[in-house]
């Protein structure tokens, strides 16, 4: 059954809101357990759909996963001998599955992982995965709608420079290096605090790495790791939507585990637009001027530490309601500009111009049905709902719930007017 949110808007956000672990380190998490024979343990996983799947993406393969959301605890046993291949309707469901690649080809000598059809967010590629792999040696090639690699013999060191430091990439080039004979040294690495926890998981298990966080990450293989229990870093992005929302809805929200210098340029920006942004003993606050909008912000996105792109929508909801104009440019996805539209149907003053957007600030938007096209540009739809007047209903709550545990339930804890109710109306294009 379809749902949406109804969401009645002007409320200002007010209260503490709790951040788990992170959604994008915590399937690659899941993924590195493959690395190790036995039972390796990840705590503050979120109590997402996203997390099932890579459950059962692991179980085909011969793991044994048991998965507690209300605990927020991912057990997985990894037998001696595991299966290589990662199917079709598991991927299309959770492009994250593309990070078993790089363990499988380690730990296995090959891997088939079917290649993830173009989603919601513009077409990504996974070339710079597969020349990483060739260059440690694996032949790769695509066959039938996988991508095949195998390396028979083994996995051996290189030098590898990344063209862009993509972080599946890194994440799977990472991943098949720990294991291989001798040196990596990897450049234009990706840098964001996902691929530190990674290492730091890998580094726990037994693997030599070095740099990891920076450009240059240096892997010295070894012979086996060892499976051990790990705690995942707290979601930046969470964290992230809720400092939007306390400044977007000019509230004074406490993000509680939220880590503020995961956030540069973010907190930075909306500190520099009038919101005040204060370190606590548990995280970090928010707080908007109830009496007056906050200025506008101009945003780029770009690899960390730079603006992350998804945080991108709300970004684009901020600017909405802020005053004045700014322009938001994406550097990273080609097609992250479908929230425009939707904000557009709010009364969002916009236009688009390539990849850039530039928008001018209106003190309040209008209340409409919208839909949601992914996870972010979703909850940033709702919040756009927050500064609408009247109600405004956000169809497309399976893509929120893929990044949001109880999203409805957090933002209904701040003091906001959201409920989730069946969506009855025709299903969109
Ligand atoms: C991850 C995040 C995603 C985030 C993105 C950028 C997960 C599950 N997803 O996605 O939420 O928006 O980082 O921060 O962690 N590219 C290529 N060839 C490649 C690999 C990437 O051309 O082989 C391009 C992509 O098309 C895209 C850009 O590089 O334009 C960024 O991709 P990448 O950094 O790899 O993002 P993901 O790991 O897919």
């Amino acid at each position: 059954m379809r749902e949406r949110f109804r969401v009645v808007g002007g409320a200002r956000l007010v209260g503490r809101v709790p951040v788990v672990g992170a959604k994008n380190s915590a399937l690659k998490l899941m993924a590195i357990a493959l690395l190790a024979r036995g039972r390796t343990v990840l705590t503050g996983v979120p109590a997402i759909m996203d997390v099932e799947t890579m459950a059962e993406l692991l179980r085909r393969l011969g793991a044994q996963v048991d998965y507690l959301p209300e605990e927020g605890t991912v057990a997985i046993d990894v037998p001696d001998r595991i299966g290589h291949r990662a199917d079709y309707d598991l991927v299309r469901a959770l492009r994250a599955s593309i990070s078993v690649l790089g363990p499988l080809v380690a730990r296995c000598g090959e891997a088939d992982v079917a290649i993830p059809g173009g989603d919601a967010i513009g077409s990504r590629g996974l070339d710079l995965h597969a020349a990483g792999l060739e260059s440690l040696g694996a032949s790769v090639r695509v066959e039938r709608g996988y991508l095949l690699a195998s390396a028979p013999r083994g996995l051996t060191g290189a030098d590898i420079e990344l063209e862009f430091p993509s972080v599946g990439a890194t994440e799977n080039i990472l991943t098949a290096a720990v294991l291989a004979r001798g040196r990596t040294r990897l450049d234009n690495a990706a840098r964001e605090p996902e691929i530190v926890d990674i290492a730091n998981l890998l580094t726990a298990m037994g693997a030599r790495i070095s740099g990891a966080g920076g450009s240059l990450v240096e892997i010295e293989g070894v012979d086996e790791l060892h499976p051990v229990t790990h705690r995942v870093v707290p979601d930046r992005i969470a964290a992230g939507t809720w400092a939007f929302a306390a400044a977007t809805t000019r509230g004074d929200v406490e993000v509680v585990g939220g880590i503020p210098a995961h956030l540069p340029v973010v907190l930075d920006l909306l500190t520099d637009a009038g919101t005040d942004v204060q370190v606590t003993a548990d995280g970090f606050r928010v707080v908007g001027d109830p009496d007056r909008r906050p200025r506008s912000i101009t945003v780029a996105t770009l690899p960390y530490p730079g603006f992350p792109t998804d945080l991108q929508p709300f970004a684009l909801a901020y600017d909405a309601v802020a005053e004045g104009s700014a322009m938001i440019t994406e550097n990273l996805f080609e097609a992250r500009f479908r929230t425009v539209q939707e904000l557009a149907r709010l009364g969002m003053e916009a236009r688009i111009d390539g990849h850039h957007v530039m928008v001018h600030g209106r003190p309040l938007l209008s209340g409409a049905p919208v839909e949601a096209s992914d996870i972010r540009a979703g909850a940033a739809l709702v919040l756009a709902g927050l500064v609408a007047d009247g109600v405004t209903t956000v169809g497309g709550v399976h893509h929120i719930d893929r990044g949001y545990a109880g999203f409805e339930l957090s933002l209904r804890s701040l003091g906001a007017d959201v409920v989730r109710e069946p969506d009855d109306s025709p299903a969109p294009e």
